[in-house]
């Protein structure tokens, strides 16, 4: 159900712990609350791994922690080495480049597969654009990608602009095309990704891809007494 978490029964739940807060400095948007209850509040209370590219100073980590539970572990990623100190129980901090695949993959090995990926690092096209060439495929079969502060795909400084070839938004507005490969009459070949992807979620700044086994596609009627199941409709 989107904008309804269900770690309390307000569904408030993560947007407390943030107002809550009386541990180390967080930094996030309000309007990304609902976004983040809607595809994280699955995970809350369960064994998982949450890969969070951009420490900052610490504080975001340790709120999904709070919010996630006893059993989550964080792994913090940051180019930052001062960001190091952070680590806690249930929170690790790795330090290098979310550009740099041969450090990706170094935590991969270190940690296994994601179940979660958020990306709050250097917000730079080119690098959100990288790591997510990269991390998508590793991440968790029914794992969630999110990536925030996507406003910086329509700013200059950061490699962005409307319909400018390389942000990460246009990439998704390809992969819109990709996940609905299937239905393109030969056009469009099926990839990777349009196996792999049940759906993507456009917000304000944010684009979230839920992944999961591909649904099967069969085109139901049912009237009266009759049910009648078609295959993929050409
Ligand atoms: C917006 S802050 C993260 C805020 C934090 N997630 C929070 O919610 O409080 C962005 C972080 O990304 C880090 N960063 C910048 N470039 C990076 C890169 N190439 N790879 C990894 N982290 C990077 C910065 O050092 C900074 O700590």
């Amino acid at each position: 159900m989107l904008y309804c978490g269900c770690g309390s029964e307000d569904g408030l739940s993560l947007w407390s712990e943030f107002l809550n807060n009386k541990q180390r400095t967080i930094h996030k948007w309000k309007h990304y609350f609902p976004a983040y209850e809607a595809h994280f509040s699955r995970y809350v209370n369960r064994p998982m791994l949450f890969l969070e590219i951009g420490c900052g100073r610490g504080g975001s980590a340790q709120m999904w922690k709070r919010y996630l539970g006893p059993h989550a572990q964080i792994v913090g990623l940051d180019i930052n080495p001062e960001c190091k100190k952070f680590e806690e129980d249930q929170i690790a901090i790795r330090i290098g480049s979310q550009a740099d695949t041969v450090f990706l993959q170094s935590v991969l090995d270190e940690f296994g597969t994601p179940d979660v990926v958020l990306d709050d690092g250097s917000h730079q096209m080119a690098h959100v654009v990288e790591t997510f060439r990269f991390l998508y495929s590793k991440t968790a079969k029914d794992g969630v990608y999110m990536v925030e502060d996507l406003h910086t795909a329509y700013w200059d400084e950061y490699g962005g602009g409307v319909g400018r070839e390389g942000t990460f938004i246009e990439l998704c507005k390809g992969l819109v095309d990709e996940l609905n490969a299937d239905w393109s009459r030969e056009k469009l070949p099926p990839t990777e990704f349009t196996r792999s992807t049940l759906s993507m979620h456009f917000y304000d700044s944010i684009v979230a891809f839920e992944r999961g086994r591909h649904l099967e596609k069969k085109d139901v009627r049912v009237s009266g007494r009759q049910t009648l199941i078609k295959g993929l409709l050409k």
